[in-house]
């Protein structure tokens, strides 16, 4: 299977990093698609750990190459951070990390807008103030700034004046905020594309031609299904489509390319930044469940808010996406307790809902409807086959294969690579 996409099949933070790097190992090419520095994808391979925001997690074998896609929204400096790090920690990204020529760039003034709009309480949507959402709705208003634009100082100069002008008049008359200054923005970012140029290319040549030598090809997803901008929980989203499809538009490859999906899920939910979350456990049990799987945000070190798990948004993610198979994550943080709840459904006033509703406001009002599953009070952390699992660890496991209708194809008990259990027969790289 040449081409796998990896998509986060809740909201975010599921272990796409760590499944990532384990397969990686096999892949010839790690392609990211969407979203910018906002990611915060966690690799712990022996004893170092790294977090990685925009790099692919395939950066970290040697004979892996890497391409930060069209769909991307880039900011220069985090970028230019991030590649340096990995180099001080041994990791050489020139010659095989590659950024499309035609990826939007992220400015300080994407910033300036996103931190003023979450400072409004209307519409606050707890964002990480990485200047997402305004960089995506610059491209979709076509006066994004492209990586073409910023190795090329004339047409730099011509689109951040007349940029800098609409943004300062929006910072200053609605928001009362200072202007941000044009000639230092150009002169650091301009430095930035000087560093980034040997980098820049068309990458969508790059995979469609790898794609038809045959390689192997993971698509990497960032966020996850309930964030994407059509499919999330809108308006508590972020602004680019983390689902499978997102793949095809934000690499320039046709979307017969994508050979298969495997979605990441938690064996329970979490979820940082506002918005509906119905199973969510606000009380000790989320706390202890925030503790056993230290659930901090990568990017923003926000505690993650956290519940049970909830095959409504399974079934959700399974069809937008394209689902084939799953890997179900930190089973080992469910070790401790004695019944496990699982919510297959919703009561909304008087109806009964298992599809995913649309309408954020009726989602906020949805109670869950639980089965209580028997716990297994036993460290998963030492096994390595499904069939060495717990009886009540693998009836659970089975009861969410059978909810979503699809496979698990791998099942993770720890943060390291080699704490995973991959099912006989999966079908992966
Ligand atoms: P991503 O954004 O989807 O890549 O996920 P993050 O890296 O933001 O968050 C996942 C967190 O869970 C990281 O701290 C991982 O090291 C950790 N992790 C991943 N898989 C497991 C697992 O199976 N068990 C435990 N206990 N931790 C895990
Ligand atoms: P990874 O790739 C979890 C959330 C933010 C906020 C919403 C919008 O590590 O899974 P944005 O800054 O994108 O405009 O914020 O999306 N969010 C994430 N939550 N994991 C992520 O990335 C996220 N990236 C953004 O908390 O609710
Ligand atoms: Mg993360």
């Amino acid at each position: 299977m040449p081409g796998l996409c990896v998509i986060g099949a809740q909201w975010g933070d599921e272990g796409k990093g760590k499944i990532i790097h384990y397969l990686a190992e096999k892949a010839d090419l790690v392609c990211r698609y969407q979203g910018g520095d906002n990611a915060g994808h966690t690799v712990i391979w022996g004893n170092e750990k790294f977090i990685l925001h925009l790099i692919p997690a395939g950066i970290l074998y040697p004979n892996c190459t890497c391409i930060i896609g069209n769909g991307v929204v880039i900011n220069p400096r985090s970028l230019v951070s991030e590649i340096n790090g990995l180099k001080q920690r041994g990791v050489d990204c020139s010659g095989r990390l590659w950024l499309s020529d035609a990826a939007n760039v992220i400015f300080p003034y994407h910033h300036m807008l996103d931190e003023a709009k979450e400072a409004m309480k209307k519409g606050k949507i707890g964002t990480t103030k990485r200047g997402i959402g305004p960089a995506y709705s610059d491209r979709t208003d076509r006066i994004g700034i492209r990586m073409c634009d910023l190795i090329d100082p004339g047409v730099l100069a011509e689109k951040l004046r007349f940029t800098i002008k609409i943004k300062g008049d929006i910072l200053e008359k609605v928001y009362g905020l200072k202007r941000p200054r044009f000639s230092n923005i150009y002169k650091e970012w301009l430095k930035y594309g000087e560093e980034l140029k040997p980098y820049i290319t068309n990458t969508s040549i790059l995979v469609n031609e790898a794609l038809d030598k045959g390689k192997k090809v993971l698509f990497e997803g960032a966020q996850g299904t309930l964030l994407d901008v059509d499919f999330g929980t809108y308006p508590y989203v972020t602004s680019s489509n983390p689902i499978a499809g997102g793949a095809s538009v934000g690499l320039g490859i046709g979307p017969k390319r994508i050979d298969s999906v495997l979605g990441i899920i938690k064996a329970y939910t979490t979820r940082v930044g506002d918005g509906p979350f119905p199973t969510e456990l606000p009380g000790r049990l989320g706390n202890l469940i925030r503790d056993r799987g230290t659930e901090y945000g990568a990017t923003t070190r926000r505690p993650r808010r956290c519940g049970w798990f909830d095959a409504v948004i399974l079934k959700h993610a399974v069809r937008v996406n394209g689902i084939d198979s799953f890997a179900v994550m930190k089973l080992d943080v469910l070790d401790t307790l004695r019944n496990i709840r699982l919510c297959t459904g919703y009561r909304w006033r008087r109806h009964t809902i298992t599809e995913y509703p649309s309408q954020t406001r009726i989602l906020f009002e949805c109670k869950p409807i639980y089965e209580e599953w028997p716990g297994w009070l036993t460290s998963t952390k030492g096994v390595r086959q499904f069939e060495e699992l717990p009886g009540n660890a693998q009836a659970y496991l089975r009861r969410i294969e059978e909810l979503a209708g699809v496979p698990i194809a791998l099942v993770s008990v720890g943060a390291e690579r080699d704490h995973t259990i991959q099912r006989k027969g999966a079908k992966l790289l």
